[in-house]
């Protein structure tokens, strides 16, 4: 079957997805092990001195808030992302955490970003740029609201590496392929990314790898199982009955001790001249 990544259009999805999708970025943005890669890259780069913050490809706004919700950051912070829909509960989100003062979100395609040259000291790309139509044009974008000695996060998975255990290693690593071309677009980018940065004049000032493997029992790819009963098929990547058997094979898994869930992870930081 020829699947779609949903991540790509979510200005197309229809809203009963989109409250899916929705839910499974807030999960994610809980999880302990995310909240420390996250974390880990922006002490890094010392965004509680910035002033000015793009968050682009920013969902429900969970780097977002947690930006604003630093007690050593005072400054401001824009997030942008393609779906109306996630900019609509990102900004009911930061208004139920008193954050809206500090954040603002407005619907935007990331190619074209219509802001100003220099505008921000920082800008951030949480999973974005492995959904992107075209992510050279979008770090040029970048690199063009940034200004001069700002720097840059780039965090993202290496999608090619995940993988889950089946019933049988060839149909398992053909399920694989299934999930990853419904959940993204690029996924070997952050293995191109270091040359991207190096072409955009940007250049690459630190790396943090992650592996987040759940084995045995499900713990961060819970949520990820969970939405997937519904974004898999509307990526056209399964049908609803073999999503639905697949999160089930995983939850019987789990429940067994036998389960196997795994990707890496990548957090980069690049400055401009
Ligand atoms: C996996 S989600 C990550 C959301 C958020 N950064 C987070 O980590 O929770 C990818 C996001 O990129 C957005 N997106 C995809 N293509 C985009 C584009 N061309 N311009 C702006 N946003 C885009 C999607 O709408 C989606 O919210």
């Amino acid at each position: 079957m020829t699947s779609t990544d949903v991540y790509r259009i979510t200005d197309q999805l229809d809203d009963e997805t989109l409250e899916v999708m929705a839910a499974r970025l807030e999960a994610r943005g809980r999880h302990p092990r995310f909240v420390a890669m996250y974390n880990q890259y922006l002490d890094a780069m010392e965004i509680d001195s910035a002033r000015s913050v793009l968050d682009v490809g920013c969902g429900t706004g969970v780097i977002a808030r947690a930006i604003g919700r630093r007690t050593g950051f005072s400054g401001s912070i824009t997030g942008i992302d393609r779906s109306p829909s996630l900019i609509g509960t990102a900004v009911r989100l930061a208004r139920e955490e008193g954050l809206d003062r500090r954040v603002a979100f407005h619907a935007g395609d990331s190619h074209t970003l219509n802001l100003d040259d220099g505008a921000f000291d920082a800008v951030v790309a949480h999973t974005l740029f492995s959904h992107l139509d075209d992510p050279r044009a979008v770090l040029a974008e970048v690199v063009r609201v940034l200004a001069p000695g700002g720097k840059v996060a780039i965090f993202d998975g290496d999608f090619a590496s995940m993988t889950f255990a089946g019933d049988d290693p060839a149909t398992a690593r053909a399920i694989d392929e299934a999930i990853i071309g419904a959940v993204v677009t690029h996924p070997r980018i952050m293995r191109e990314m270091p040359q991207f940065l190096r072409e955009a004049g940007l250049r690459l000032v630190a790396a943090f790898p992650h592996v987040i493997a759940d084995v045995g029992r499900m713990d961060y790819w819970a949520s990820s199982i969970q939405s997937m009963t519904r974004l898999l098929p509307k990526s056209g990547a399964m049908t609803e009955g073999q999503a639905e058997a697949w999160a089930a094979n995983m939850t019987r898994r789990s429940e067994e001790g036998t389960f196997f869930g795994a990707c890496n992870f990548y957090g980069y930081i690049a400055a401009k001249a």
